[in-house]
């Protein structure tokens, strides 16, 4: 049987080669993939945990939020907190960043951005979910509380960035700016084990992927893009997790589009929880990810925790062709 490196082996091999001398940064990681494991448990088994439905409130982006999206963030933010290696976070669940700040703590230079779940209108039924994360460098002095600046940095400043993937199996694939890796979960060993390694997106793909429900308010350029797909006999397919949808389009190459629309001018996914970390992991694999303009996604200039962008990501040869069409 094949020996897999598990997660914890490979970040303390990569914590050797980026001289990571204090093991902060890797510490940081190992502790992202312990929660990625305890919001898996409850996910696998909210149908039987009383887990399931709507927790009654609106989140600060104005989406409903489900008990899960609560427990997952909860989770996400005491695991953080407890590794006392991360100055703070800042998550889609909440309107602020939280900042860890303990005075008889070390004191950490890195904070964590967290959509702790995308795609919770799909978790009643049992379609898959994910965590996003990212990992940034603090710009304010360690001995000082956190500012807004620490988390608002453009995409490209961005030190790893990854997702959870609670799907048919349970995968994490991240980056640390080299390549691009994948792990599945393995429930017996209790880990997750290196099963794609170094990850390439295909150059070009057959699938695209876009709520064509909002098709009446698209762009002529979108609109005229779409018909393209069609008339090349593309297969259209679109789970509504982000997470879901960019990771088959990673492994299988094609395009994911979320452009802006009438009720949401800006676009919906948010720039800082979603759409940089997962344009760092596309860019890192080989592909390409722009927002309607065109304009690299980890080059925006973020002004606000929510902001929000349009986004087409995916394959390099299929955004560049999109392109042609949005103009
Ligand atoms: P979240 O569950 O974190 O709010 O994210 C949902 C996002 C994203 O995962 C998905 O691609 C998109 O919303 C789906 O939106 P539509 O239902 O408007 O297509
Ligand atoms: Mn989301
Ligand atoms: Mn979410």
């Amino acid at each position: 049987m094949i020996r897999r490196t598990t997660l914890d082996e490979f970040i303390i091999t990569g914590q050797r080669s980026m001289q990571d001398a204090s093991g902060e940064f890797s510490g940081l990681l190992r502790h992202l993939g312990i929660a990625a494991k305890i919001i898996n448990r409850v996910v696998n088994k909210a149908g039987l945990l009383d887990i399931l439905g709507l927790d009654g409130g609106i989140n600060t982006t104005g989406d409903t939020v489900q008990k899960l999206d609560i427990y997952a963030n909860d989770m996400m933010i005491e695991y953080l907190r407890n590794s006392g290696i991360c100055a703070g976070v800042a998550s889609e669940e909440n309107e602020d960043f939280i900042d860890f700040y303990d005075r008889n703590l070390l004191r950490s230079s890195y904070v964590v951005v967290i959509d702790p779940l995308d795609g919770s209108s799909n978790i009643d039924v049992n379609i898959s979910v994910g965590t996003i994360f990212g990992i940034y460098k603090r710009l304010s002095h360690e001995d000082r509380r956190l500012e807004k600046r620490d988390f608002c940095q453009r995409g490209s400043e961005l030190v790893a960035a990854g997702y959870v993937l609670y799907g048919t199996s349970t995968m994490l694939v991240y980056t640390t700016g080299k390549s691009v890796n994948g792990f599945t979960y393995d429930r017996g060993v209790g880990e997750f084990c290196l099963s794609h390694p170094d990850m390439r997106i295909p150059e070009r793909g057959k699938y695209y992927s876009i709520n064509q429900g909002y098709s009446q308010s698209f762009s002529p350029g979108i609109s005229r893009y779409l018909d393209h797909c069609a008339g090349q006999n593309k297969a259209l397919r679109y789970i509504g997790s982000m997470v879901a949808d960019v990771h088959r389009t990673l492994c299988l190459g094609g395009i994911f589009l979320y452009p802006v629309t009438r009720s949401n001018p800006e676009g919906k996914l948010r720039i800082l929880y979603e759409c940089n970390p997962l344009s760092m992991l596309i860019e890192k694999a080989g592909g390409k990810s722009v927002n309607e303009n065109n304009e690299r996604i980890l080059d925006l200039e973020v002004n606000a925790l929510h902001q929000r962008c349009s986004i087409i990501i995916g394959s390099a040869k299929d955004v560049d062709e999109a392109m042609e069409f949005i103009g």
